[in-house]
């Protein structure tokens, strides 16, 4: 404008060039608070506003968490590869949010999750249970949770290390140990134990290396791994998630399920993965009828302890009795009973010592292993081994690199011995009905429980031989600054009962915190 006096037009540059360096100094300031404070325990909740509002693309949040594992992973050792496809899965990601209206995506789009090594990825990663003996192999296709995941637009970051074969190669202690990565790290006590065999997927969510993680478990290593690293695990029904593309244990016990930061996230991710897949077909399909219409995260219910009828089996707790765990847990029962739960105490799990003898769930995985690890191999598009006894022999050629003189192969050895499902088996499986019947599901019955509220991961096998859901909240920090976790187990498909409780009590306590990569 012509007119316009020139000091009015000087006065407003000065405001306008005042007004971009203002602007400029909040969009750093809210990029340094999105990098530097909200990524630190960002949820996926987090994640999904920050790109909404234009403060964050998936492309910069991969950019982080591939520098954070560059940075930290030579020390924790939580990731064995990266997605060299990781960042244009996260472009694609950020086109894609441009073209629909916010909010109409999934919770988990454009959001980096890491994958335990055992999972199928069809891609450029390699699928590996943590050994050099599948390294090269090429599988048939993704597995079932992840095609579920890539259809909800995850950005899939990379594969997390593993105690190697899922720990069923070695009966002694090597969680967190699988020749293709070393030794992971516990990132809240560096010498303290990581447990596994989920290690690095809970390493690189509790140290942020990645937003949330797939884990699996055959009796323990989503839930024991979670206690270990301050994270949620969730532990699903059996067959809730498909085990399609997953180099197994056995398909009578292995699940897929979450491990992240907070109950929410799990849910998140629950919410993607649960459903029937046509390679897991009579499992999926079994317990698809436990799925929820509209999902799970209509249970994340700050109130969900409310009534809720909590059963503590006196055995459990004795095993704990005079350690920083048994105090902790006095103080969480006056928690959860102030959030209206009924405690039901002193209560005993009928043949007890016969479940944790392990003799019948033994046997039968044993011969299972060998079956279903055969199966398995045989259906890979390329392996350098098709059968156990290829494995077998090839970790004693590779002595030196998969630490054959160390860890040893027993077994992976007894397997071999087995011959298919005989009659000793058939009684094992009889015996771990009966365990159930007459232990874990009469207790729960007959108390009317919704839940049974144990320490750490001491109760994953009674929830393992009978197919039942599991999960783990932060808890407590023993005197190393080692975290661990309570686990609330229900009958087959009480997940919705158990995310209410568990949300509940995570909310009263809010105990998690990120680690401190103290030795
Ligand atoms: C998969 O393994 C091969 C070696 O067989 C290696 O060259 C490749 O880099 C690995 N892939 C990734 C994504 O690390
Ligand atoms: C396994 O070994 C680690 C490291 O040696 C140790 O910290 C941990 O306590 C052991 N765990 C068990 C259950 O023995
Ligand atoms: C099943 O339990 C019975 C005891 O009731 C025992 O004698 C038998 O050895 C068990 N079977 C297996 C395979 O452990
Ligand atoms: C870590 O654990 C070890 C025992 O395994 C203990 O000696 C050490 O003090 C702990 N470190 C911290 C920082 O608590």
């Amino acid at each position: 404008m012509a007119t316009e006096p020139p000091l009015a037009i000087l006065q407003s540059r000065v405001l306008r060039i005042l007004l971009a360096i203002s602007l400029l100094v909040l969009q750093t300031v809210a990029l340094a608070q999105v990098h530097a404070v909200s990524l630190k325990e960002a949820t996926a909740h987090d994640l999904q506003l920050a790109f909404g509002q234009n403060k964050l693309t998936s492309r910069q949040l991969t950019k982080f968490y591939l520098n954070r594992i560059r940075r930290l992973n030579p020390l924790l050792r939580g990731v064995i590869e990266v997605n060299p496809d990781a960042l244009c899965q996260a472009d694609r990601a950020d086109r894609e949010r441009e073209a629909k209206p916010y909010g109409s995506l999934s919770a988990l789009h454009g959001i980096p999750i890491l994958l335990k090594d055992n999972i199928a990825t069809k891609d450029k990663m390699n699928t590996t249970a943590g050994s050099f003996a599948l390294l090269g192999s090429v599988v048939p296709r993704d597995a079932g949770v992840v095609a579920r995941l890539r259809r909800a637009g995850a950005v899939l970051l990379g594969k997390a290390s593993m105690s190697e074969w899922a720990h069923y190669r070695f009966s002694g202690n090597n969680s967190g140990w699988c020749a293709r990565s070393g030794q992971g790290k516990n990132p809240y006590n560096l010498s303290a134990t990581t447990c596994g065999s989920s290690s690095g997927s809970a390493i690189s969510v509790a140290a942020n290396m990645g937003a949330v993680s797939l884990g699996t478990e055959t009796d323990g290593s989503i839930l024991c791994p979670s206690s270990f690293n301050s994270l949620v695990g969730i532990k699903p029904t059996l067959g809730l998630t498909s085990r399609g593309g997953v180099v197994p244990i056995t398909p009578r016990q292995d699940t897929v399920g979450p491990m992240c930061r907070t109950v929410a996230d799990a849910v998140n991710v629950l919410d993607v993965i649960v459903g029937f897949d046509p390679y897991d077909a009579k499992a999926t399909r079994e317990a698809s009828k436990y799925i929820p219409r509209e999902g799970y995260k209509q249970f994340l219910k700050a109130d969900g302890l409310k009534g809720k009828r909590l059963g503590i089996v006196k055995a459990f707790f004795d095993f704990y009795s005079g350690t920083r765990v048994t105090k902790a847990f006095e103080s969480h029962f006056n928690t959860l009973r102030k959030q209206g739960a009924v405690l039901v105490d002193r209560l005993e799990l009928a043949n007890i010592n016969e479940i944790y003898s392990y003799s019948s769930e033994r046997v039968a995985i044993s011969a299972e292993f060998k079956l279903a690890l055969n199966t398995y191999l045989q259906d890979l598009v390329v392996s350098p081994v098709r059968s156990l006894a290829d494995v077998i022999a090839f970790n004693n050629k590779h002595k030196h690199v998969e630490k054959i003189d160390e860890y040893g192969q027993d077994s992976f050895i007894a397997a071999q011995a087995t011959n298919g499902i005989g009659k000793t088996v058939k009684s094992a499986w009889r015996n771990m009905t009966r365990l159930s019947q007459d232990g874990f599901e009469k207790l729960m019955r007959q108390n009317k429980l919704d839940a049974l509220v144990t320490p750490e991961n001491i109760v994953s096998t009674v929830l393992a031989i009978g197919g039942f859901p599991g999960i783990n909240v932060p808890a407590g920090y023993d005197e190393d600054g080692v975290p661990f976790g309570i686990c609330f187990g229900g009958l087959r498909g009480s997940e919705p009962t158990l995310i209410e409780i568990a949300y509940g009590f995570e909310q009263a306590t809010k105990i998690r915190r990120p680690p401190t990569f103290l030795r």
